[in-house]
């Protein structure tokens, strides 16, 4: 298949994606906005005064509906590419494995945090394999960094695929947190190895 007919496939399946449309007439920025949307409904993690942390968050959607939950609190985003404003949202561009990225993080909570979520996913290279260990690499940094930060109830989801390198998060997740959840939201394409990680309540702090 040519790379025209590849693209003008791949526009002609996100068309026809439900959620995808949804996100356009809600005002969402990405169609990953409804997969936090179900899994606030079910874990209950969003409050008015939470303090936040959203890494990966380009183009924004789940910032969008952390800050029409989080009303009193903060949250800071952070992702390698530009993300435009959004109202109560502040944003720094940068990799979150960066030591003064990791630094600012500190300075703005001045606390510890609430909740660290992480949609991150590594740049695609076309060999599935590689990349969902990638982004496997991205869900274990992010669960460092949020052992570091969180308060002891604090929750930390994210994003992981399912492969050789989820074992690793899953173990790793049992041994810092007294609770761990996979789940697959329905707006995760079913086609697609997506699974996130909840897990909440820090162990030994
Ligand atoms: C699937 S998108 C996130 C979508 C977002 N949650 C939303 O709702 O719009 C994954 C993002 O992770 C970001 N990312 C990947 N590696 C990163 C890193 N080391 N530091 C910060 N962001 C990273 C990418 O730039 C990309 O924008």
């Amino acid at each position: 298949m040519t790379k025209n007919k590849i693209s003008k496939n791949w526009l002609i399946k996100k068309k026809k994606d439900p959620f995808f449309k949804l996100s356009k007439i809600k005002g969402f920025r990405s169609r990953s906005a409804f997969k936090l949307i179900e899994m606030n409904k079910k874990f209950k993690f969003l409050k008015e005064n939470s303090l936040l942390l959203d890494l990966g968050s380009f183009p924004g959607g789940w910032s969008q509906v952390a800050s029409k939950e989080i009303t009193k609190g903060k949250i800071l985003s952070i992702d390698i590419k530009f993300m435009e404003k959004i109202d109560k949202v502040d944003f720094i561009k940068g990799d979150f494995l960066q030591d003064n990225i990791f630094e600012k993080i500190i300075f703005y909570f001045n606390s510890k945090v609430d909740v660290v979520l992480s949609d991150m996913a590594a740049n695609t290279t076309g060999n599935k394999t590689l990349d969902s260990y990638r982004t496997g690499e991205l869900c274990l940094g992010a669960m460092d960094l949020a052992t570091k930060i969180l308060s002891k109830d604090g929750v930390f989801l994210s994003k992981a695929f399912m492969g050789t390198i989820f074992n690793e998060i899953n173990e790793s997740a049992k041994k810092n947190f007294r609770k761990v959840v996979k789940y697959k939201p329905i707006s995760s394409k079913k086609e697609s190895k997506e699974i996130y990680i909840y897990c909440q309540g820090i162990l030994n702090i």
